[in-house]
């Protein structure tokens, strides 16, 4: 026996399931036997009373899961940070664990009122002393470990806890005797699991499979060479003899019907310090501030899940509910995370989403130049469809040119200051790059929610969606597209081949001469398709009136193509009288600017498809200025860059038979979006007869 380990515990006369406050006390309540759980402890009592000194804490009635004093607190030589539980049901034991560190001449540190820790069930010293391990995620709080830092002089490493069966540190992780390390990765996200290989080396790991962490095999008390465990699997006792520890298993059935087993039963009280080590805290914390309809927009759930799924935790300081539906709310959101690359990362994201740094916080952007052409900097921000602004020389300046996927080139001519967004190809030497996040602020315009149900008609979700959704979608967007011709507006259309396939050509012929469209972005195929069946009734051979296969038609196609490279262009078809009807040839007859983008799988091609790809997209980019709504038929491929494209604020409607591909383009997260899963030639021959009900003096018979 040594006389220099010291353990606490408290014997469990109280002892019971009364109430859930993890998931293994669910459906236990009272299932606890009394004689058992005394018989249990009593073992568990006498095999470490033979090992070490066992002071005790006098149990108190109200409070059964006093029995667990590993949650009483943390202790490192002469001092002690007393828990702070996070549940009401264990808050009372607090006073009780409190007198007794004093009475045993313990200098206490309690935490403030809104910050759980729960004691070394959330902290776990390394056994050679180096750090402390501390939990965060389910029962103690991220905000508490840079105190822990501070009052007992060491580094923290924090880790995220993601499985709520593995609530508490001491559950799933086990520093032991030579600087073994027994834990169940799948408990802790990526990150934490990183950390952990980085401070352990791997030879020193000894990793528990699910079967075994359920059995809390992690939760073991360790004294030198010794284990003193619940139940655990021959395969992993032999792993652990073979590393040197000797095993002894006990029942601890009646402490797992409360989510706990030997280590939790415990605390070790005597934590000797050791010299060399000092405080060291990778924690950080920054504040933010978000403004717009946060609830109805759903902003604010958005922006906490953004930081609890990257990793760091929050507490919303100041939380400035809107009272009219129409006014925007205020939030303020402190953010902690495990270190400076977690919060980087984070901010980034609530950035994204329009969270705004203090004023005394903010910060000029970070610039830097252009080292070669068409190259950033590392490190450079990545852009978002949200109206940007970067702070230049104090000054917030708005960044042109909005598109996703850029970065942000700053020009400085004559004090003059600008900022647009670039493709990476585009940037040049002399310009200078936004790095990092700080000095940037993006707004979303969140809407409210009486705008968004009149507006929103995403029912993707639903899978299939009700043909009077379809035609109230339709009738929608007929309306929007009257309004935008009729006010000199813009319309983009980018369309797949499925168009004429699907028998849409003719109703999108009809939508181009009537003025409804102002720019038609597609590639090879949907212009040789609609060529082929202006010039023989066929799209990709099948006859369109019939529906059925023609004889030798797979090769109309190409004979189509064949024909308009003879003549030059579309365009000179069009003139030669030789192209007399469909979507190509409304183009050329109503001036309406047409971009082709070729592709690797492009027969011919047209002599109008253009196969430079970064031309293509330059020709893109030009046609997309300035719309006003984007409608995106059945073509994924240019959709996804025609969104890429454009910034928020721009309508855009994706119709495509493939809920996939719906959900993919018009998730964007802005509400301008409306995903329709339909048939394309449907959608468009519903659209025409809606359009035609409207009666204005515009409208020209087809
Ligand atoms: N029922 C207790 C709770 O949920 C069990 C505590 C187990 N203790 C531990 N250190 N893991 O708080």
């Amino acid at each position: 026996m040594t006389d220099s380990i010291r353990f606490l515990m408290c014997a469990p006369d109280y002892y019971d399931v009364d109430y859930v406050i993890n998931p293994w006390m669910e459906g236990n309540i009272h299932k606890s036997s009394r004689e058992r759980s005394v018989e249990q402890w009593q073992k568990l009592h006498q095999l470490i009373k033979e090992r070490a000194v066992v002071d005790l804490v006098t149990p108190q009635r109200s409070w059964p899961d006093m029995v667990f004093t590993a949650n009483a607190g943390l202790v490192l030589g002469k001092t002690v940070v007393l828990s702070h539980f996070f549940h009401k049901e264990r808050q009372g034991e607090e006073a009780y664990f409190k007198e007794w560190f004093l009475s045993q001449g313990f200098i206490v540190h309690e935490l403030p009122q809104d910050l759980p820790f729960e004691g070394a069930g959330d902290a776990l010293l390394d056994r050679e002393g180096r750090y402390l391990w501390a939990g965060y995620g389910f029962r103690s709080e991220l905000d508490s470990h840079p105190l822990l830092a501070k009052w007992l002089d060491i580094e923290v490493r924090s880790l995220r806890l993601i499985d709520d069966r593995f609530y508490h540190l001491d559950t799933c992780f086990c520093p032991l005797t030579g600087g073994y390390l027994l834990y169940y990765p799948p408990a802790f996200d990526h990150y934490s699991n990183r950390l952990i290989e980085m401070g352990v080396p791997s030879e020193k790991r000894i990793t528990v499979a699910e079967a075994d962490a359920v059995n809390f095999a992690c939760n073991a008390v360790n004294i030198d060479q010794t284990m003193i465990m619940s139940k655990v699997s021959e395969n992993l006792k032999l792993r652990l003899a073979q590393v040197g520890f000797n095993i002894i298993e006990t029942p601890l059935a009646e402490f797992l019907k409360a989510g706990g087993a030997a280590k939790c039963l415990t605390l070790r009280v005597t934590e000797p310090i050791i010299a060399d080590r000092h405080a060291k805290v990778q924690v950080e914390s920054r504040t933010v501030r978000m403004e717009g309809h946060l609830l109805d927009s759903g902003l604010i759930n958005q922006a906490l899940d953004f930081i609890v799924e990257g990793g760091g935790s929050f507490q919303v300081l100041n939380f400035a509910l809107g009272e009219q539906r129409q006014s925007t709310s205020v939030a303020e959101v402190k953010v902690s995370a495990p270190d400076h690359e977690v919060m980087e990362e984070i901010m980034n994201q609530l950035i994204d989403i329009g969270a705004i740094v203090p004023t005394e916080d903010v910060q000029d952007a970070k610039l830097l130049p252009v080292e070669k052409n068409g190259v950033a900097p590392n490190d450079f921000y990545v852009t978002t469809i949200y109206p940007t602004e970067v702070r230049v020389n104090g000054k917030w300046v708005q960044v042109e040119n909005q598109r996703m996927d850029g970065a942000i080139a700053i020009t400085e001519t004559g004090g003059n200051i600008e900022a647009r967004c670039k493709i990476l190809r585009d940037v040049k030497v002399g310009e200078k790059v936004v790095v990092d996040v700080v000095g940037i602020r993006t707004s979303r315009k969140t809407q409210s929610r009486e705008k968004r149900n009149t507006e929103e008609f995403s029912f993707m979700s639903a899978g299939v969606s009700s043909e009077r959704r379809v035609e109230l979608v339709v009738e929608q967007v007929a309306w929007e597209l009257r309004q935008i011709r009729d006010r000199g507006g813009k319309v983009a259309v980018t369309a797949g081949p499925v168009v004429i396939h699907t028998g849409g050509s003719q109703h999108l012929a009809n939508l181009i001469r009537q003025g409804y469209v102002q720019g038609l972005l597609g590639g090879n195929a949907i212009a040789v398709h609609d060529i082929e069946q202006a010039l023989m009734g066929t799209s990709l051979g099948l006859d369109m009136k019939q529906g059925v296969a023609v004889h030798g038609g797979h090769r109309h196609h190409l004979k189509t193509i064949n024909t308009i490279r003879r003549y030059g262009s579309i365009a000179q078809a069009v003139e030669a009288g030789i192209l007399t009807k469909g979507v190509m040839y409304e183009c050329v007859k109503n001036n309406v600017p047409f971009s082709l983008a070729g592709s690797i799988r492009d027969d011919g091609p047209l002599p109008d498809t253009q196969m430079d790809l970064i031309k293509a997209q330059e020709e893109y980019a030009e046609l997309l200025k300035g719309a006003d709504m984007v409608l995106m038929l059945s073509t994924m491929l240019h959709s996804i860059g025609v969104g890429n494209m454009t910034p928020a604020g721009v309508k855009m409607v994706c119709v495509d038979i493939n809920p996939a591909v719906v959900t993919k383009l018009s998730d964007r997260g802005s509400v301008e979006s409306i995903g329709v899963v339909t048939d394309v030639g449907l959608f468009l021959s519903l659209l025409i007869t809606k359009l035609e009900q409207f009666t204005s003096p515009y409208i020209k018979s087809a």
